[in-house]
């Protein structure tokens, strides 16, 4: 079966799940916690090489404050928690986004799981966490045109891929297969600029829900999918058979 590289998944759907059960939204993201880490161990099974989880957009912060800040402890806990399982593993962890807006703690907490697990040649995982395509996007540019306000860099070499390269997810290949849970059909600003080829792949299971199965099914869908590139599909059938 032709699987997926990097597999990207926004994991929405923990409120309502909360809520059908009469639970605190809270209660929600613990779940998806756990479903988080199932679907890793999952995809490290599947030897999948590469998986980015939205955990909180830069829009997140607009929730309520109660809400935000039982988020931050749920993620501060969480990486503490299940670092030394992940380094165990083989997954090599870092988190993408602005860190510039969490605590020192939730910070230094970040920083140390990333350089414990600095040399792991396992699944490569990426957590967004105050992360916006658009923010990755800016942040991309400014470096750019730093460098050549500083004279490192010429005006034409400004291109894609100088541009990709100072993106946070640069040394990974863009997304080949893009899962959103919890029934909405849309990108809430994640990875922009690398989901362009990306295979969208949308279902209503709440996250907490999502399970070995669910993802499988995802990845059998991706395998059925004709991946074109602007070429027609008898082109990509002969390079295929070539
Ligand atoms: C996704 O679940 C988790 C975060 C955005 C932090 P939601 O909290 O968005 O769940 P719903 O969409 O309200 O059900
Ligand atoms: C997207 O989910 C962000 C994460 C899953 C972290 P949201 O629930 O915040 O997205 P919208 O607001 O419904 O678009
Ligand atoms: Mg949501």
């Amino acid at each position: 079966m032709n699987l997926p590289n990097h597999i990207a998944i926004v994991m929405d759907g923990n409120g309502r799940w909360a809520e059908q059960r009469h639970r605190p939204r809270t209660f929600g993201h613990q779940a998806g916690v756990r479903a988080a880490r199932d679907i890793v161990k999952v995809c490290a099974q599947r030897h999948i090489r590469a998986l980015t989880l939205f955990a909180f957009s830069s829009e997140n912060w607009n929730r309520p404050v109660g809400e935000v800040k039982r988020l931050m402890d749920l993620f501060l806990r969480s990486i503490e928690r299940e670092v030394d399982d992940l380094h165990r593993n083989g997954v090599r962890l870092r988190f993408i986004g602005d860190r510039t807006a969490f605590s020192p703690d939730l910070r230094e907490g970040m920083a140390r799981s990333e350089l414990l697990t600095a040399a792991n040649d396992g699944l490569q995982l990426a957590i967004a966490v105050n992360y916006g395509g658009r923010w990755d996007i800016a942040q991309a540019a400014r470096q750019m045109a730093s460098e050549v306000k500083a004279g490192h860099l010429d005006l034409d070499e400004i291109s894609e891929t100088n541009l990709a390269r100072r993106f946070c997810l640069a040394d990974f290949p863009e997304p080949d297969l893009l899962i959103r849970t919890g029934g909405e059909r849309r990108i809430s600003n994640f990875l922009l600029w690398q989901l362009a080829y990306t295979e969208l792949y949308f279902c209503d299971t709440l996250w907490p829900d999502f399970d070995a199965d669910a993802l499988d099914q995802a990845l059998s869908d991706f395998a059925s999918r004709q991946r074109r590139f602007g070429r027609t599909g008898k082109q990509v059938k002969k390079v295929g058979n070539a």
